[in-house]
Protein backbone atom coordinates (compact mmCIF):
# COMPACT_ATOMS: atom_id res chain seq x y z
CA UNK A 1 0.00 0.00 0.00
CA UNK A 2 2.62 2.43 1.42
CA UNK A 3 4.63 1.36 -2.24
CA UNK A 4 1.69 2.45 -4.34
CA UNK A 5 0.87 5.85 -2.56
CA UNK A 6 4.97 6.11 -3.26
CA UNK A 7 4.55 5.33 -6.96
CA UNK A 8 1.35 7.62 -6.96
CA UNK A 9 3.07 10.29 -5.21
CA UNK A 10 6.08 10.04 -8.06
CA UNK A 11 3.75 10.17 -10.97
CA UNK A 12 2.24 13.20 -9.59
CA UNK A 13 5.28 15.26 -9.33
CA UNK A 14 6.89 13.97 -12.21
CA UNK A 15 3.66 15.69 -13.73
CA UNK A 16 4.00 18.83 -12.17
CA UNK A 17 7.55 19.20 -13.02
CA UNK A 18 6.69 18.61 -17.13
CA UNK A 19 3.51 21.02 -16.20
CA UNK A 20 4.55 24.29 -18.64
CA UNK A 21 4.79 27.39 -16.08
CA UNK A 22 1.31 28.40 -16.21
CA UNK A 23 0.76 32.42 -16.58
CA UNK A 24 3.67 34.79 -16.75
CA UNK A 25 5.37 36.53 -13.29
CA UNK A 26 3.72 40.20 -12.92
CA UNK A 27 5.31 42.91 -14.91
CA UNK A 28 6.50 44.68 -11.48
CA UNK A 29 5.89 43.67 -7.88
CA UNK A 30 4.77 47.63 -6.72
CA UNK A 31 1.56 48.79 -6.42
CA UNK A 32 0.31 52.10 -5.62
CA UNK A 33 -1.41 50.71 -2.62
CA UNK A 34 -1.69 52.53 0.34
CA UNK A 35 1.46 50.84 2.47
CA UNK A 36 3.38 52.07 -0.69
CA UNK A 37 2.16 55.47 -0.73
CA UNK A 38 2.63 56.26 2.42
CA UNK A 39 6.00 54.55 2.39
CA UNK A 40 6.91 57.82 -0.52
CA UNK A 41 5.28 60.73 1.83
CA UNK A 42 7.06 59.53 4.64
CA UNK A 43 10.32 59.68 3.14
CA UNK A 44 13.58 61.25 4.40
CA UNK A 45 15.42 63.45 1.63
CA UNK A 46 18.37 63.95 4.19
CA UNK A 47 18.91 60.19 4.54
CA UNK A 48 18.34 59.93 0.99
CA UNK A 49 21.00 63.00 -0.09
CA UNK A 50 23.41 60.60 2.35
CA UNK A 51 22.93 57.68 1.27
CA UNK A 52 23.02 58.73 -2.48
CA UNK A 53 26.92 59.90 -1.52
CA UNK A 54 27.86 56.84 0.78
CA UNK A 55 26.28 54.81 -2.35
CA UNK A 56 28.61 56.65 -5.44
CA UNK A 57 25.36 57.12 -7.29
CA UNK A 58 27.45 60.17 -9.06
CA UNK A 59 30.12 57.78 -10.70
CA UNK A 60 27.25 57.25 -12.98
CA UNK A 61 24.60 59.48 -12.96
CA UNK A 62 26.52 62.77 -11.81
CA UNK A 63 26.50 64.66 -8.71
CA UNK A 64 22.94 65.10 -8.87
CA UNK A 65 21.56 63.06 -11.22
CA UNK A 66 22.54 64.75 -14.11
CA UNK A 67 24.88 62.45 -16.38
CA UNK A 68 27.21 63.78 -18.44
CA UNK A 69 28.01 59.84 -19.99
CA UNK A 70 24.72 59.64 -22.24
CA UNK A 71 25.08 55.94 -21.84
CA UNK A 72 23.69 56.28 -18.47
CA UNK A 73 21.01 58.31 -17.47
CA UNK A 74 19.86 61.41 -15.95
CA UNK A 75 17.91 60.59 -13.12
CA UNK A 76 17.30 64.45 -11.72
CA UNK A 77 13.54 65.21 -11.69
CA UNK A 78 12.44 62.08 -11.94
CA UNK A 79 8.97 61.60 -9.98
CA UNK A 80 9.64 59.73 -6.49
CA UNK A 81 6.96 56.90 -7.87
CA UNK A 82 8.78 56.15 -10.68
CA UNK A 83 11.89 55.89 -9.46
CA UNK A 84 11.09 53.97 -6.47
CA UNK A 85 9.26 51.17 -8.45
CA UNK A 86 12.24 51.37 -10.84
CA UNK A 87 15.30 50.38 -8.00
CA UNK A 88 12.29 47.37 -6.88
CA UNK A 89 12.22 46.42 -10.32
CA UNK A 90 16.19 46.16 -10.74
CA UNK A 91 16.31 44.80 -7.17
CA UNK A 92 13.64 41.67 -7.87
CA UNK A 93 14.75 41.14 -11.58
CA UNK A 94 11.78 42.47 -13.32
CA UNK A 95 13.73 45.11 -14.69
CA UNK A 96 16.91 43.88 -16.15
CA UNK A 97 20.15 45.60 -15.86
CA UNK A 98 23.30 44.11 -13.93
CA UNK A 99 25.16 47.62 -13.15
CA UNK A 100 21.74 48.71 -11.67
CA UNK A 101 21.11 45.37 -9.61
CA UNK A 102 24.38 45.46 -8.17
CA UNK A 103 23.50 49.30 -6.85
CA UNK A 104 20.43 48.59 -5.47
CA UNK A 105 21.69 44.56 -4.34
CA UNK A 106 21.50 45.25 -0.04
CA UNK A 107 18.83 48.27 0.09
CA UNK A 108 15.79 48.14 2.04
CA UNK A 109 12.24 49.69 0.69
CA UNK A 110 12.57 52.74 2.96
CA UNK A 111 16.24 53.48 1.54
CA UNK A 112 15.21 53.22 -1.61
CA UNK A 113 11.91 55.89 -0.70
CA UNK A 114 14.56 57.66 0.22
CA UNK A 115 16.68 58.10 -2.61
CA UNK A 116 13.73 58.43 -4.38
CA UNK A 117 12.56 61.18 -2.80
CA UNK A 118 15.83 63.33 -2.84
CA UNK A 119 16.49 62.49 -6.53
CA UNK A 120 13.01 63.94 -7.01
CA UNK A 121 13.85 67.18 -5.63
CA UNK A 122 17.07 67.81 -7.73
CA UNK A 123 16.62 69.85 -10.61
CA UNK A 124 16.02 67.39 -14.35
CA UNK A 125 18.60 68.33 -16.91
CA UNK A 126 17.46 71.30 -19.68
CA UNK A 127 16.47 70.07 -22.84
CA UNK A 128 18.38 71.06 -25.37
CA UNK A 129 17.98 74.62 -27.24
CA UNK A 130 18.32 72.52 -30.88
CA UNK A 131 15.16 73.65 -33.63
CA UNK A 132 12.42 71.94 -32.30
CA UNK A 133 11.35 68.99 -34.05
CA UNK A 134 7.62 70.09 -34.57
CA UNK A 135 7.23 67.43 -37.85
CA UNK A 136 3.40 67.14 -37.81
CA UNK A 137 3.55 63.54 -37.77
CA UNK A 138 5.72 63.62 -34.25
CA UNK A 139 3.31 66.08 -33.48
CA UNK A 140 0.15 63.49 -34.21
CA UNK A 141 1.70 60.67 -32.41
CA UNK A 142 2.35 63.04 -29.27
CA UNK A 143 -0.85 64.82 -29.13
CA UNK A 144 -3.54 63.02 -30.66
CA UNK A 145 -2.19 59.15 -31.02
CA UNK A 146 -3.19 56.69 -33.48
CA UNK A 147 -6.22 55.52 -33.66
CA UNK A 148 -5.66 52.84 -36.61
CA UNK A 149 -3.01 50.86 -34.58
CA UNK A 150 -4.75 51.38 -31.23
CA UNK A 151 -1.99 53.77 -30.45
CA UNK A 152 -2.87 56.80 -27.60
CA UNK A 153 -1.27 60.07 -27.34
CA UNK A 154 2.47 60.29 -25.44
CA UNK A 155 0.67 62.74 -23.75
CA UNK A 156 -2.23 61.48 -22.45
CA UNK A 157 -0.15 59.36 -19.89
CA UNK A 158 3.18 61.27 -19.93
CA UNK A 159 1.40 65.36 -19.45
CA UNK A 160 1.57 67.50 -22.42
CA UNK A 161 4.77 68.32 -22.32
CA UNK A 162 6.33 65.53 -21.08
CA UNK A 163 6.41 66.47 -17.37
CA UNK A 164 5.54 63.37 -16.91
CA UNK A 165 2.04 61.77 -14.98
CA UNK A 166 0.53 60.21 -12.02
CA UNK A 167 2.68 57.25 -9.94
CA UNK A 168 4.49 55.39 -12.47
CA UNK A 169 4.82 57.47 -15.64
CA UNK A 170 8.07 59.51 -16.41
CA UNK A 171 8.84 62.40 -17.68
CA UNK A 172 10.56 62.51 -20.98
CA UNK A 173 11.84 65.49 -21.01
CA UNK A 174 15.74 65.92 -19.55
CA UNK A 175 17.27 62.93 -21.22
CA UNK A 176 20.00 62.20 -23.43
CA UNK A 177 18.05 60.63 -26.85
CA UNK A 178 20.44 57.51 -26.87
CA UNK A 179 19.25 56.13 -23.57
CA UNK A 180 15.41 57.05 -25.09
CA UNK A 181 15.95 55.32 -28.19
CA UNK A 182 17.74 52.04 -25.75
CA UNK A 183 15.06 52.24 -23.45
CA UNK A 184 12.31 52.19 -26.19
CA UNK A 185 13.84 49.62 -28.13
CA UNK A 186 13.49 47.34 -25.18
CA UNK A 187 10.25 48.03 -24.99
CA UNK A 188 9.99 47.29 -28.33
CA UNK A 189 11.48 43.84 -28.05
CA UNK A 190 10.13 43.26 -24.99
CA UNK A 191 14.09 43.32 -23.22
CA UNK A 192 12.41 45.58 -20.74
CA UNK A 193 8.63 44.49 -19.73
CA UNK A 194 8.57 45.64 -16.32
CA UNK A 195 5.91 48.17 -17.46
CA UNK A 196 2.65 47.58 -15.69
CA UNK A 197 -0.62 46.23 -18.18
CA UNK A 198 2.60 46.32 -20.52
CA UNK A 199 1.83 49.98 -21.78
CA UNK A 200 4.69 51.22 -23.01
CA UNK A 201 5.58 47.26 -24.55
CA UNK A 202 2.43 47.83 -26.61
CA UNK A 203 3.22 51.78 -27.26
CA UNK A 204 6.67 50.75 -28.73
CA UNK A 205 5.76 47.46 -30.38
CA UNK A 206 3.65 49.79 -32.62
CA UNK A 207 6.10 51.95 -33.69
CA UNK A 208 8.59 52.03 -36.04
CA UNK A 209 12.17 52.27 -35.53
CA UNK A 210 12.04 55.66 -37.10
CA UNK A 211 9.25 57.16 -34.95
CA UNK A 212 11.28 56.16 -32.39
CA UNK A 213 13.94 57.94 -33.34
CA UNK A 214 12.50 60.47 -34.38
CA UNK A 215 10.20 61.21 -30.74
CA UNK A 216 14.00 60.54 -29.02
CA UNK A 217 14.93 64.02 -31.08
CA UNK A 218 11.16 65.59 -30.37
CA UNK A 219 11.84 65.37 -26.22
CA UNK A 220 15.40 66.23 -26.01
CA UNK A 221 14.80 69.36 -28.29
CA UNK A 222 13.23 72.41 -27.24
CA UNK A 223 9.43 71.64 -27.12
CA UNK A 224 7.54 73.58 -29.59
CA UNK A 225 5.28 76.16 -28.48
CA UNK A 226 1.42 74.53 -28.39
C1 LIG B 1 27.97 51.81 -12.52
C2 LIG B 1 27.10 52.87 -12.98
C3 LIG B 1 25.86 53.18 -12.16
C4 LIG B 1 25.80 53.46 -10.80
C5 LIG B 1 26.93 53.55 -9.79
C6 LIG B 1 24.39 53.73 -10.54
N1 LIG B 1 23.65 53.62 -11.68
FE1 LIG B 1 21.65 53.93 -11.87
N2 LIG B 1 21.73 53.42 -13.85
C7 LIG B 1 22.89 53.08 -14.53
C8 LIG B 1 22.53 52.70 -15.90
C9 LIG B 1 23.49 52.25 -16.99
C10 LIG B 1 21.12 52.83 -16.00
C11 LIG B 1 20.24 52.49 -17.19
C12 LIG B 1 19.96 51.01 -17.08
C13 LIG B 1 18.86 50.49 -17.93
O1 LIG B 1 18.84 50.78 -19.14
O2 LIG B 1 17.98 49.81 -17.38
C14 LIG B 1 20.66 53.28 -14.70
C15 LIG B 1 19.33 53.53 -14.40
C16 LIG B 1 18.88 54.05 -13.20
C17 LIG B 1 17.50 54.41 -12.92
C18 LIG B 1 16.34 54.31 -13.89
C19 LIG B 1 16.16 55.62 -14.65
C20 LIG B 1 14.95 55.67 -15.54
O3 LIG B 1 14.73 56.73 -16.17
O4 LIG B 1 14.20 54.70 -15.64
C21 LIG B 1 17.47 54.88 -11.63
C22 LIG B 1 16.24 55.38 -10.90
C23 LIG B 1 18.81 54.80 -11.10
N3 LIG B 1 19.65 54.29 -12.08
C24 LIG B 1 19.19 55.17 -9.81
C25 LIG B 1 20.46 54.97 -9.27
C26 LIG B 1 20.78 55.17 -7.86
C27 LIG B 1 19.83 55.69 -6.81
C28 LIG B 1 22.11 54.84 -7.71
C29 LIG B 1 22.92 54.78 -6.42
C30 LIG B 1 22.35 53.92 -5.38
C31 LIG B 1 22.59 54.42 -9.02
N4 LIG B 1 21.56 54.50 -9.93
C32 LIG B 1 23.89 54.03 -9.28
C33 LIG B 1 24.16 53.08 -14.03
C34 LIG B 1 24.51 53.29 -12.70
C1 LIG C 1 -1.05 54.34 -21.41
C2 LIG C 1 0.00 55.17 -20.85
C3 LIG C 1 1.23 55.44 -21.71
C4 LIG C 1 1.28 55.87 -23.01
C5 LIG C 1 0.12 56.12 -23.98
C6 LIG C 1 2.68 56.07 -23.31
N1 LIG C 1 3.45 55.77 -22.21
FE1 LIG C 1 5.50 55.80 -22.09
N2 LIG C 1 5.43 55.03 -20.22
C7 LIG C 1 4.28 54.75 -19.52
C8 LIG C 1 4.63 54.16 -18.24
C9 LIG C 1 3.65 53.71 -17.17
C10 LIG C 1 6.05 54.08 -18.21
C11 LIG C 1 6.93 53.51 -17.09
C12 LIG C 1 6.97 52.00 -17.16
C13 LIG C 1 7.70 51.40 -15.98
O1 LIG C 1 7.08 51.22 -14.94
O2 LIG C 1 8.92 51.17 -16.09
C14 LIG C 1 6.53 54.67 -19.46
C15 LIG C 1 7.87 54.78 -19.80
C16 LIG C 1 8.32 55.40 -20.95
C17 LIG C 1 9.71 55.63 -21.27
C18 LIG C 1 10.92 55.28 -20.39
C19 LIG C 1 11.33 56.47 -19.56
C20 LIG C 1 12.51 56.22 -18.68
O3 LIG C 1 12.93 57.14 -17.96
O4 LIG C 1 13.06 55.10 -18.69
C21 LIG C 1 9.74 56.27 -22.48
C22 LIG C 1 10.98 56.74 -23.23
C23 LIG C 1 8.37 56.43 -22.93
N3 LIG C 1 7.53 55.89 -21.97
C24 LIG C 1 7.98 57.05 -24.11
C25 LIG C 1 6.66 57.12 -24.59
C26 LIG C 1 6.30 57.66 -25.88
C27 LIG C 1 7.27 58.29 -26.86
C28 LIG C 1 4.94 57.51 -26.01
C29 LIG C 1 4.07 57.84 -27.21
C30 LIG C 1 4.42 57.22 -28.46
C31 LIG C 1 4.47 56.86 -24.79
N4 LIG C 1 5.55 56.65 -23.95
C32 LIG C 1 3.15 56.52 -24.53
C33 LIG C 1 2.99 54.99 -19.93
C34 LIG C 1 2.61 55.36 -21.21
Amino acid sequence: MEHMMMRILAVFTGMTLLLPVAGAEPSSQVAFDVPTVQLLRAADLARGEALAREKKCAKCHGEAGVSDDAEDTNIAGLRASYFYKQLKDYQGGQRDNRSMKKQVRDLDDQQMADLAAWYATREPAPNGTGTANADPAVLELVYRGDPTRLLKSCSSCHGRRGEGGQFDSPPLTGQYPEYFITTMTEFKEGDRANDIYGRMRTTAEALTVEEIEALAAYYSAALPEE
